[in-house]
């Protein structure tokens, strides 16, 4: 219990954080241009690093993680994608991978019987959940952009306007919030009933969630429920995005936990689990191309050995091999 009363806690403390800060104290720019821009360069910073330091790392050797035949003879049928060869067959691994948890689709529950018998079946609700998850996100993120542009880009125009389809409610419903919502409220129950999950779950798993779970909730209050007027909310934005310093026009306190909240996850990125999605493209057991039957990949670090041949070796023990009445090559 304690595992996901902490990160609880710590998210409720950190929005009531800029509440005080901006209701009472009147710390508007501290939270609405110190903090925000801070926050995005350690982001961008903490982010590269990571970044360049696992491209620095040697793979000298092919590690791909495979589930299908590798490319061998040619009477062998092979597999592409399970056990990519080509270049761009990796390309399309790490792709339907990043866009589709093919991996993950593969998901199996292990069921222990009251006959003790133990039985696995295919989980496809761990896949759902995590897409509808990452997809809501990214679509709630374009859509954001109509904030940081003067002219709202096409394709947020586009994703708008598909995300809002239904056209119910004032201002109108997104699927996309709805969507978000449900997903971190599967992600969370599913580490919190599945005893097994649960044990191994740490702090760190539930505090993201909760974190952006935060986030969401904040801006749907902001859209469905205050009524937030967006329009200083764009003009201070415009002119961060310009390098400007001014201080933010009125706005009202609930954009400042949105936006604080969003500050404490860009600091916490680079150093958490959520680098996952820099690393999926880096990973070796994904990206790399199963061709070891048809190269041979040797290890560059290794150092160098001196070889000696069978006969320097006789040269040097003939007389005592002699001696000692073993057979020798050479006389
Ligand atoms: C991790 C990044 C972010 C997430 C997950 C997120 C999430 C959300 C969600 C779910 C909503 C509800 C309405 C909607 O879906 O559009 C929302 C609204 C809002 N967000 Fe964000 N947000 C993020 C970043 C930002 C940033 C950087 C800003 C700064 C401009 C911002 C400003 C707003 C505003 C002003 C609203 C109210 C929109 C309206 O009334 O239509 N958000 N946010």
């Amino acid at each position: 219990m304690k595992k996901i009363l902490m990160p609880v806690v710590m998210v409720a403390v950190l929005a009531i954080i800029p509440y005080v800060g901006v209701e009472f104290l009147k710390l508007d720019y501290l939270f609405g241009v110190v903090i925000p821009y801070t926050a995005t360069a350690l982001f961008i910073a903490g982010f590269l690093y990571r970044i360049a330091d696992w491209l620095i790392r040697p793979v000298p050797f092919r590690i791909p993680t495979t589930a299908g035949q590798e490319k061998s003879l040619d009477w062998i049928k092979r597999n592409r994608f399970e056990s990519p060869y080509h270049a761009w067959e990796a390309v399309a691994r790490v792709l339907s991978e990043v866009l589709l948890f093919r991996s993950l689709f593969r998901n199996t529950r292990a069921e222990l019987h009251k006959d003790a018998s133990l039985a696995y079946a295919s989980d496809k609700w761990l896949w759902l959940g995590g897409l509808a998850f990452h997809w809501s996100l990214l679509v709630i993120v374009l859509r954001h952009t109509r904030f940081f542009f003067v002219m709202v880009p096409g394709f947020a125009d586009f994703l708008d306007h598909a995300d809002s389809f239904f056209d119910v409610t004032l201002p109108a419903f997104y699927i996309s919030d709805a969507l978000a919502l449900g997903a971190i409220t599967f992600l969370t129950a599913r580490r919190f009933f599945d005893a097994k999950v649960r044990m191994i779950s740490l702090p760190t798993d539930y505090f993201p969630l909760f974190l952006i779970g935060g986030i969401v909730l904040a801006g749907i209050l902001m859209r469905y429920v205050v009524r937030l007027n967006i329009m200083p909310v764009k003009d201070h934005m415009l002119q961060l995005m310009h390098f400007g310093f001014d201080p933010p026009g009125q706005i009202g306190t609930l954009f400042y936990v949105h936006l604080f909240l969003i500050s404490v996850l860009l600091v916490y990125f680079p150093l958490s689990k959520l680098m996952h999605m820099g690393a999926i493209f880096l990973s070796p057991t994904r990206n790399l191309c199963n061709n070891s039957r048809e190269k041979r990949h040797v290890n560059p670090w290794n150092s160098d050995i001196r070889f000696r041949t069978y006969s320097e070796y006789e040269d040097e023990f003939r007389e005592k091999m002699k001696k000692a009445g073993l057979p020798v090559e050479k006389q």
